[in-house]
């Protein structure tokens, strides 16, 4: 029987083995992890992270051929295949601070498996890594080695939050990476074998080293441009009347465009596209490539200044103060189906609200007071590390109060912001949230959920990105 252990047992560790162990009944997967917490979490009943469909199949393979534990070395060293899942975090100290990626989780990991590892291995890189990572991984795995040998994939994973299960099951492609050596090639059949189980032939691409790692950052970054194109555009939109939707469906029906991920919003989160693009930015500023690094940094510049537009066009439109006033803010994570927070556009609009020392009441159906605290009191790229090492948050931010329902957030309050497209926003009693609110009552769409026309209707003032803007806001100073 085929071993595989999974060094991380996070957003990614856990999904993709879960479902390896589900379409491949004859491999034993072990998910093993430093946190204990979380280690915890995946053999109950309340996983850590929440998607749509992961609970049954957990529940399907768990105890079977699926296990969950702390005994990383005890699992790494039975293993044929290990699989590194593990943080890989903008750095935030010394040389490449604030761009490149720091792979201290991933050297340490590698280590240990040079360490523990009395029979050969295929080691594949699940996380996003530089190019050229595997070259140093190899290095570190040989010259550490106890006689056995190594061969190492990248398999770089695509999956997105809150859809991951489906993209699991049917993946668009998957990636295999390897040497062009016999025993490089012999690896990469291994491990298309496994996928080979349920991923049709032709969407398994089989390429050299550099091309998988490569290929991992430019689809991101490819897909965050996309996303501050439409949302600069949603910029020129609100200054000369025309619709961001209208303009997005049209541009989207030329089948050369294609019509995903052309949603404008107050901007993309997730711990994937800054970070990832950063990293891009970093290597090519290291391979003398200054135009095109330039080049791809314009798309974090626009996304950043899709957050600050917000959060002024909010400011501006209350009168240019929000100082003790109460917002609602209507959804915190990065994006609807998910609990995650990390890099979600809410921290940022948060942080500027408060710091127009507005009062802010938040609602999200599936994130919890205490990590909106850390969020809101944590450093830039300080999340990205293991569960366990990620500080406490030292005091609680002030002036935010974290309710578990709608109509408690927007009673009240001057403001009512959207930050996550959750469904349940769609459906909210508009009329009911209007009558309890002060007056003027505003709305301030970041995400394109309401009915705006309904909403005025109702009495609101309306602001959602990219739309005609309001009577109301046309006569507000022009945000920047
Ligand atoms: P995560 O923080 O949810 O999980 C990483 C886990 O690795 C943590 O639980 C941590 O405790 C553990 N870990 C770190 N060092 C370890 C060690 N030495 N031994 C054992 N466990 C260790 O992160 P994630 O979202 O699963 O991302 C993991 C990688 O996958 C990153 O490189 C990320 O860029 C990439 N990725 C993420 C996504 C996504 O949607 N989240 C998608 C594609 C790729
Ligand atoms: C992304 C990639 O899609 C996935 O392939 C990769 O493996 C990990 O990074 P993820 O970050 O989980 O996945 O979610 P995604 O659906 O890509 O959304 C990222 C951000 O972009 C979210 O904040 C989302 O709300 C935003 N977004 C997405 C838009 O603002 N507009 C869109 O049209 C699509």
């Amino acid at each position: 029987m085929v071993k595989i252990c999974c060094i991380g047992a996070g957003y990614v560790g856990g999904p993709t083995m879960a479902v390896i162990a589900l379409k491949c009944p004859s491999i034993q997967v072990a998910v093993v992890d430093i946190s204990v917490a979380r280690i915890n979490a995946w053999n109950s009943d309340t996983l850590p992270i929440y998607e749509p469909g992961l609970d049954d199949v957990v529940k399907q393979c768990r105890g079977k051929n699926l296990s969950f534990s702390t005994d990383v070395e005890k699992h790494v060293s039975e293993a044929d295949i290990v699989f590194v899942s593990v943080n890989t975090p903008t750095k935030t100290q010394g040389l490449g601070a604030g761009k490149a990626a720091d792979l201290t989780y991933w050297e340490s990991a590698a280590r240990m498996i040079a360490d523990v590892a009395k029979s050969n291995k295929i080691v594949v890189e699940k996380s996003t890594v530089p190019v050229k990572t595997a070259e140093a991984i190899e290095k570190i795995l040989t010259h550490n080695s106890k006689g056995v040998e190594f061969q190492i994939l990248s398999n770089p994973e695509f999956l997105a939050e809150g859809t991951a299960i489906s993209d699991l099951f049917n993946p668009d492609r998957v990636l295999i990476g390897g040497r062009e050596t016999p025993g490089g090639k012999k690896a990469i059949e291994t491990l298309r074998d496994v996928y080979a189980q349920w991923v049709p032939m032709d969407r398994i691409i089989c390429t050299n080293l550099w091309s998988a790692e490569l290929s991992k950052l430019a689809a991101n970054a490819f897909l965050a441009q996309r996303i501050s194109s439409v949302n600069s555009m949603s910029a020129l939109c609100e200054a000369t009347g025309a619709d961001v939707s209208q303009v997005s469906h049209a541009v989207g029906k030329d089948t050369r465009i294609g019509p995903k991920f052309l949603n404008a919003s107050v901007g993309f989160g997730g711990s994937c596209f800054q970070k990832d693009i950063l990293n891009l930015v970093y290597i090519c500023e290291c391979n003398g490539l200054p135009e095109v690094a330039n080049y791809w940094k314009q798309v974090i510049k626009v996304n950043d200044y899709q957050k600050t537009r917000f959060v002024n066009r909010i400011v501006s439109s209350m009168f240019n103060t929000v100082s003790g006033k109460k917002i609602a803010v209507l959804g915190f994570a990065f994006k609807k189906d998910t609990g995650d927070t990390r890099e979600t556009p809410a921290i940022d609009v948060c942080k500027g609200l408060i710091g127009d020392k507005a009062k802010l009441s938040i609602y999200d159906p599936q994130v919890h007071q205490d990590q909106i605290q850390r969020d809101l009191s944590m450093k830039k790229f300080d999340w990205d590390h293991p569960v366990h090492l990620q500080p406490m948050s030292p005091t609680s931010v002030t002036d935010v109060s974290v309710v578990w329902d709608a109509y408690t957030a927007t009673k009240d309050a001057h403001g009512l912001c959207i930050l996550t497209e959750w469904d349940e926003f769609k459906k909210l009693d508009y009329q009911k949230i209007f009558d309890n609110m002060q007056k003027p009552a505003f709305v301030f769409d970041g995400r394109n959920v309401v009915d705006v026309e309904k909403l005025r209707k109702i009495g609101f003032i309306v602001y959602s990105i990219g739309k005609p803007l309001d009577e109301w806001l046309k006569d507000m100073p022009a945000v920047a």
